[in-house]
């Protein structure tokens, strides 16, 4: 049985370009893997040539929708392999969430299967077959940060050689990604709520999804404003279509203070975590 973990990712900025024919929107979008990962135990050669898939999330549907288990299935087609496989997942990145867990667990099945079958397919490969199962999946076919174009399965590979500090925060309601690209268009801005790129050393903040979603969301427009009302953020955005919106932090040793702060100030409901861009943990 071998291990690998599949990271969650945020998006920097996101910039919305407009509405395609085909029906996605083309996006320009900064993402970068953070320390936050879920775990994907697989083992070949046990089950007599079928495929079984477990996962200690029950809320995570168990069948052929699965990302996983659409990933292993096109990936053994690709490979003209039989689906002999028993995977487990366990989950940490939370769904709904903007943090691209489903579609990394996707991806980091593609590579620990490219693994485990000696097929060595070429990342190139991997990636297209990883954009049949989402516009986000061939961006962790490449395991670092990148710009993202097209749909989003166009990456490219760009280093970002920047430790940074995060907390993150999710509420426990989840943000459909078709509905929030569908209201983009005619969605207005919240009078008083700052959409404005945050600009760093490093780069900028900017998420032109949150013009839809805080529209109906409105709890995560306060959200953003009360983190970047706090000592210790330097910037706050949300990530992909929501529902995280996270800090990036002056210092890493403020995010436990902010934290506490944050659960005292909204409720224990709130998924809250600490994370960092540039330190992957090794399964
Ligand atoms: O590709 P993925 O399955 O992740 O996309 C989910 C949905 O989000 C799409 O069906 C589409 O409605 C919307 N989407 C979009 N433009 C993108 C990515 C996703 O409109 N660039």
């Amino acid at each position: 049985m071998s291990s690998f973990l599949a990271p969650a990712k945020i998006n920097l900025s996101l910039i919305v370009r407009g509405r395609r024919e085909d029906g996605f929107h083309e996006i320009e979008t900064r993402m970068v893997p953070i320390s936050i990962c879920d775990r994907l135990d697989i083992e070949r050669g046990t089950t007599g040539g079928g495929l079984t898939f477990t996962c200690d999330d029950p809320t995570v549907p168990r069948d052929d929708t699965n990302l996983v288990v659409r990933a292993a299935r096109l990936f053994c087609d690709a490979a003209g392999a039989a689906p002999d496989l028993r995977i487990a997942l366990y989950k940490v990145i939370p769904h709904g969430a903007g943090l691209g867990g489903g579609s990394s667990d996707a991806a980091t099945t593609f590579l620990a299967l490219n693994t485990l079958f000696g097929t060595a397919l070429p990342l190139e490969r991997l990636a297209s077959l990883a954009a049949e199962i989402g516009s986000d999946v061939p961006f962790f076919i490449y395991q670092g940060a990148a710009v993202c174009r097209g749909r989003g399965e166009l990456v490219v590979p760009e280093p970002f050689p920047h430790r940074l500090s995060l907390l993150l925060i999710k509420p426990p309601f989840g943000v459909p990604t078709p509905w929030a690209f569908k209201q983009w268009r005619d969605s207005q801005e919240i009078p008083g709520v700052s959409y404005a790129a945050q600009a760093f050393p490093w780069g900028e903040l900017r998420n032109d999804l949150e013009r839809p979603v805080f529209e109906k969301y409105i709890f995560l427009a306060m959200l953003k404003a009360w983190l970047l009302a706090q000592p210790e953020t330097a910037g706050a955005l949300m990530s992909g279509s929501g529902a995280t919106v996270f800090a990036v932090l002056r210092s890493g040793s403020d995010g436990p203070a902010l934290r506490t702060r944050v659960l005292s100030e909204f409720g224990p409901d709130l998924w809250c975590r600490e994370a960092e861009i540039g330190i992957l943990p090794v399964a």
